[in-house]
């Protein structure tokens, strides 16, 4: 018989992303809903081995649903790594009567709950909230529709200024692994060529996409890259090699950084989160553990955490296809 669930932890860890404090509400107010208490967990899994928590209610996350980041703090713990900062841990949430946990964050987090799972027989639930949209199981993480619609936005007035002067610009997106926000960004924003982690284009088909896109008339350029593109030189030695094969194009760079990470929460985002932190707390109270709960053709499902680990979340190769078209 799977131990009744009275009491339920939420951290948020990792990177934070727009849609977290969405989270988090819908947590604490499930919680409050089917009358359990909920206890926040401060900065991700150092704030569990530091014993930082603190009671919610449902009055105590008015107001976040639009807000950006995570009123929870986040960290990524490297203390929690060790059996020792995983036993201080359990003894905290022992302490504070804590029965299972709600944990919002990308596949780091997830292994360590997991581990800490396999240890201690802990109930988890795993919530995807990243921009990188790179977690298996489900179809969007947490903040990556936010993102998108912050970079696209960026790329519009990057835009502007880039045909005022006839320039070439590459602009930079996060995705240390993962294309898909360059890739959909990039289509978005209408970008010349798109350069992500998954497919290494190679320096000499971009020199020939630009010469070609120069010949056909385009006065102005502009090429999104993810952080983590596998072409072998980042943005910076790019540009100058680019100018050096082709002088007649004038580069400049735009690395987006960590705004990507901020803002309000878009209503895709919100509502996204409201469902999945609904379902995270209703599973743990079905008695349910190890799972992510995620968005699959628009359903929320569970998918085993082990799974959402291991497996890859494959871009849509469609989409390479679509955005060389568009670039004609
Ligand atoms: O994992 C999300 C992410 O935004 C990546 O795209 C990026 O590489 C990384 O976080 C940056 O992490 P940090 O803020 O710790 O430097």
């Amino acid at each position: 018989m799977p131990k009744t669930i009275k009491k339920v932890g939420v951290l948020t860890s990792g990177g934070d992303s727009p849609g977290m404090n969405a989270a988090i509400r819908s947590v604490v107010r499930t919680c409050a809903y089917h009358n359990i208490e909920c206890i926040g967990i401060y900065r991700g899994y150092q704030g569990m081995i530091e014993g930082d928590f603190k009671e919610m209610g449902p009055r105590s996350v008015n107001n976040i649903v639009n807000k950006g980041g995570t009123i929870l703090k986040s960290a990524r713990s490297l203390e929690f790594k060790t059996p020792e900062g995983r036993k201080k841990a359990h003894e905290n949430l022992v302490k504070a009567g804590i029965d299972a946990f709600v944990v919002i964050g990308g596949d780091g987090s997830f292994t360590g709950g997991l581990l800490f799972n396999s240890e201690y027989n802990f109930p988890i639930m795993g919530i995807p909230g990243t921009i990188d949209n790179d977690i298996f199981g489900t179809s969007h993480t947490l903040g990556y529709d936010t993102a998108l619609n912050t970079v696209v936005d960026c790329i519009d007035k990057i835009r502007d200024t880039a045909s005022s002067h006839n320039r070439l610009f590459f602009v930079e997106v996060m995705g240390r692994d993962a294309g898909h926000i360059a890739l959909n960004a990039g289509i978005g924003a209408g970008a010349e060529e798109i350069l992500i982690p998954e497919e290494d284009l190679g320096l000499d088909r971009l020199l020939e996409s630009l010469q070609k896109s120069k010949a056909s008339g385009k006065s102005s350029s502009i090429v999104v890259i993810a952080e983590g593109d596998k072409i072998g030189k980042n943005v910076f030695e790019l540009k100058d090699y680019v100018e050096a094969n082709l002088p007649e194009y004038d580069v400049r760079v735009s690395v987006l950084g960590h705004m990507q990470r901020g803002g309000s929460p878009s209503c895709f985002d919100r509502v996204l989160a409201s469902r999945l932190g609904v379902r995270a707390v209703e599973s743990l109270l079905e008695g349910k553990s190890n799972y992510m709960v995620g968005l699959q053709n628009d359903k929320v499902t569970l998918t085993p955490l082990e799974q959402a680990i291991k497996g890859k979340s494959e871009i849509d190769r469609e989409l390479l296809r679509v955005s060389e078209i568009m670039s004609t």
